[in-house]
């Protein structure tokens, strides 16, 4: 993968590049070195060199079992711990991976990342009498949405099998010594896989979080992982002009400082909308605080043409895009001449539909540059693990960089406590 900055020169000049090259080399130093703030959560770094490869032997196998037994597998989580995953079995997998019949793996279906019964009732409803495993994901184990999933899931379970059969079919993925998950596994004697004491919920993916659920979704995670660990040698060089996550983080930052503070996250694909949405996630979690950020919005193009292409061509300018492009999608269509021509799309006749996509992508990026709107564009020759594995360590790696450049601690998350605050209050949670 690459990435383009020649639709950003008319708003970068060379000298802002400059002026931040010591900023990012210190933002390196802090990061490397674990002398920045949240270096406690910076596992997923070098996630290489301390990798439980026993463990993943072990997940590899309860994948196995899981495509073998079950007809859904339902995730349970919520935030870095359902996104991640979802994102990549959404990205990699046929668009209607769930509709397909005759399918080497169960359905995904996702629970627990909501508060709402008419979402779980219809859930059960769906899968009352198919064959189902569990993955119970939680960090702290006591988050209030995929516990109160849980709860049901657990019931039910435990009526369809027995308690036997229940225990075999959870797995609870969570802290490994702490948290209500964690005793619930042990009490219920389910299967567990570990997360990380120094990897926090949204730069998990490359964690039993995500790995299990991309497994059994019959995904490839080693080449998922060979792509992440090779991206942590290509991107792990501080000089900012030969480090392209660098320099993709220092534009961010430039941009900012000029009042551009919404970046818009582009994709073209329908099956990438959820890369979009663990973005958003990663990034507005870990950069919107102390008053600063940039916010991280999200369009699926050319659907979004039609609804947010108008503010973006013409609205307050305070808005930069980043493009993520996939050059070799691996299916295609051509489009044929019809005699009658009542669509006048002859024109059109022996062209692929990737071909008008891409003319859809060149002439909306012109419009958007003349409409004085910075663009970015995240080149990836080809949508398949390796690269997807090397796109999810270089949006953690930029963005941690990109945090400390901004003067804040990119790994915790302190406004989220306040809605659970109120919540709690208003629900007569004992203290
Ligand atoms: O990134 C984060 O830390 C959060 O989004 C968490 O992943 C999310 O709140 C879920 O937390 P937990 O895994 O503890 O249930």
């Amino acid at each position: 993968m690459g990435i383009n900055f020649d639709n950003t020169n008319s708003f970068i000049k060379d000298y802002e590049y400059k002026f931040m090259e010591s900023q990012v080399k210190l933002a390196h130093k802090m990061l490397h070195d674990r002398t920045g703030q949240g270096n406690d959560f910076t596992g997923w770094l070098d996630l290489s060199l301390h990798f439980d490869n026993e463990e993943y032997k072990r997940l590899l196998n309860k994948a196995d079992e899981i495509r073998e037994n079950a007809d859904y597998f339902i995730v349970i989580g919520i935030g870095g711990s359902y996104l991640g995953a979802r994102a990549v079995i959404e990205a990699l997998n046929h668009s209607f991976y769930n509709l397909i019949e005759k399918s080497k793996s169960p359905k995904v279906l996702f629970a627990g990342n909501n508060i709402s019964g008419k979402y779980l009732s219809d859930l059960f409803e769906v899968i009352k009498d198919k064959e189902v495993y569990v993955n119970v994901i939680s960090k702290s184990g006591t988050t209030t949405e995929p516990a109160i999933a849980f709860r049901f899931f657990k019931k039910f379970m435990e009526e369809k099998y027995g308690k036997e059969g229940a225990k075999k079919r959870i797995i609870a993925t969570t802290d490994k010594s702490k948290g209500a998950l964690k005793e619930l596994a042990k009490i219920n004697g389910y299967e567990t896989f570990i997360i990380p004491d120094d990897i926090g919920g949204r730069y998990s993916v490359l964690t039993p979080v995500g790995l299990l659920p991309i497994a059994v979704s019959n995904i490839n995670t080693d080449e998922i992982l060979k792509g992440a660990f090779d991206a942590e040698k290509i991107y792990s060089n501080d000089n900012l002009f030969e480090n392209e996550c660098y320099m993709y983080a220092a534009s961010r930052q430039i941009l900012n400082r000029k009042g551009k503070d919404i970046e818009i996250l582009t994709n073209y694909e329908p099956s990438l909308s959820f890369i979009s949405e663990w973005w958003k996630q990663l990034y507005g979690e870990s950069e919107g605080k102390d008053g600063k950020g940039i916010y991280p919005a999200s369009v699926n193009f050319t659907a979004d043409l039609h609804s947010m292409g108008q503010w973006i061509q013409d609205g307050k300018r305070n808005i930069f895009e980043t493009n993520l492009i996939i050059k070799e999608l691996g299916k295609d269509m051509t489009i044929e001449n019809e005699e009658m021509d009542l669509d006048k799309l002859n024109y059109l006749s022996g062209k692929t539909i990737s071909y008008v996509n891409e003319k859809a992508f060149e002439g909306t990026l012109q419009a958007h540059v003349k409409g004085n709107v910075p663009n970015l564009v995240i080149e990836i020759e080809k949508l398949d693990e390796y690269n997807m594995g090397s796109l999810i360590y270089f949006f953690e790696k930029a963005c941690a960089i990109s945090g400390y450049i901004q003067g804040i601690n990119p790994f915790d998350q302190p406004g989220v406590e306040m809605y659970k605050k109120n919540m709690f209050k208003l629900l007569g949670k004992p203290e």
